[in-house]
């Protein structure tokens, strides 16, 4: 088959490594063109100095800021529908809103119909990628995936292990490790998609689940680990009650095989040091959820301890916890959250982390994440003016302001349009 090319004109800003530790990770053009081929970025530069090489290809202006289509670290599909659920801190809002909500992703047609709502609302919000919680049950990651796979999206997710949980929402150390090989069996390879063993957290498995889970990990050496992590003080108690012997709550993880550069782990807003050590020698990551950890009163990630370990970050929304699925919504609450703690989060490095640091930490930093050569063109059109406030806000302001704006004042209404492998997605406007 003959290959299609296409060209988008704009204005163009990638951050293609942490530029807390690279200034020049920051790639931008005012004016630029970005050249796809069958879905694959072939070049990206400045417009003038492109455009006699691709003379023949017709070249698509776009007006906003073309950015990397966003990653979502961490995300619940089966909450789409308990989002804003009113007045409990973790384990009480999981009892009395999440695990009734959950339990019914045993029908598969319940699945079916919020997992295609919930890829829509990602898409409306810019994101196209994204590390997802299905629920306990195997139907519950195929209809996921059957939607992800309609809609060309990049979707890593993996059936719930919890045999400790609630009465009607719990599997089994033997089911844990049979559904989910054959979940691996059946999804391999197929359109964008990737698995992670997704062991709840701590509380909800025993001893012998969690080996099961380390067996998988090793038996499947593409596959991530996905999990919770000292979220919220009381769970933090009853993780140390429940494993006196461990030097700490990711210890408890570790114990079993799952800590290793392909873990993400949610939340770690009460890290020791050891821990930030750990993950760090490793090269396990923490995606923060700073919207859900101020939503659930569970305190938030330590920046500055998680610099000072060379922590890998990366962003997530954590909705139902989470109060949006905006990534430039999480953004600007993660600039306030390290603010709480008196450190000041650059808004290069908070895209950063929605874009190619959310790639880097589920290993698909070859495929997107900074729409750079051979990445896939994944793409989000955003406007800077999308309300008459944003709009008086950064009328001839610099490059750095607008982006920070765009996190503290943005949301959906900023997204222009998304762009799945160079074509537009869904008729959104
Ligand atoms: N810890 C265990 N389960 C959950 C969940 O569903 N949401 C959040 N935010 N934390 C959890
Ligand atoms: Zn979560």
């Amino acid at each position: 088959a003959r290959a299609v090319l296409t060209a988008f004109r704009g204005e163009i800003l990638s951050v293609v490594r942490d530029p807390r530790d690279d200034p020049a990770a920051v790639r931008y053009e005012p004016d630029g063109l970005l050249v796809v081929e069958d879905g694959v970025v072939v070049a990206r530069g400045p417009h003038d100095a492109l455009v006699a090489r691709f003379a023949g290809v017709p070249a698509e202006r776009l007006g906003g800021l073309i950015v990397p289509g966003f990653v979502d670290a961490h995300v619940h599909y089966p909450q789409l529908d308990r989002i804003a659920s009113h007045g409990e801190q973790l384990l009480d809002w999981l009892e009395r809103h999440i695990f009734p909500a959950e339990q019914a992703f045993a029908d598969r047609a319940h699945a079916d119909a919020v997992a295609a709502a919930f890829l829509d609302e990602l898409l409306r919000h810019g994101t196209t990628s994204a590390l997802v919680f299905a629920t306990v049950h195997e139907g519950s990651v195929d209809a996921l995936f059957e939607a992800a796979l309609a809609r060309d999206m990049r979707i890593v997710s993996g059936k719930v292990l919890m045999d400790l949980g609630p009465q009607g929402l719990r599997d089994t150390p033997e089911t844990a490790r049979g559904d989910s090989e054959a979940l691996i069996a059946r999804w391999r390879g197929r359109g964008r998609l990737g698995y992670a063993v997704t062991p709840r957290f701590a509380l909800t498995s025993s001893d012998a689940q969690m080996a099961a889970a380390g067996d998988l990990l090793a038996a499947h050496p593409d596959v991530l680990l996905h999990t919770h992590l000292a979220e919220n003080p009381r769970e933090c108690a009853a993780v140390a009650a429940r494993f006196p012997d461990a030097a700490d709550y990711l210890d408890v993880y570790d114990r079993f095989g799952l800590v290793n550069a392909r873990s993400v782990f949610a939340h770690g807003c009460h890290l020791t040091d050891r821990s930030c050590a750990r993950l760090a020698a490793t090269g396990a990551g923490i995606a923060t959820c700073p919207s859900s950890n101020l939503f659930l009163g569970s305190g938030f990630l330590d920046l500055a301890q998680a610099d000072r370990f060379g922590v890998a970050l990366a962003l997530g929304s954590d909705v139902g916890a989470g109060t949006g699925l905006s990534m430039l919504h999480t953004a600007g609450l993660a600039y306030q959250a390290a603010l709480a703690r008196d450190v000041r989060l650059d808004p290069f490095r908070a895209l950063y982390w929605a874009t190619a640091g959310g790639a880097a930490m589920l290993h698909l930093s070859d495929r997107i994440g900074a729409l750079e050569p051979g990445q896939e063109a994944d793409f989000v059109v955003l406007d800077d003016a999308a309300t008459p406030l944003m709009a008086r806000r950064t009328r001839g302001a610099t490059l750095a302001e607008r982006l920070f704006a765009l996190q503290i004042l943005g949301d959906d209404r900023a997204i222009r349009a998304t762009y799945l492998r160079g074509r537009r997605a869904g008729s959104f406007t």
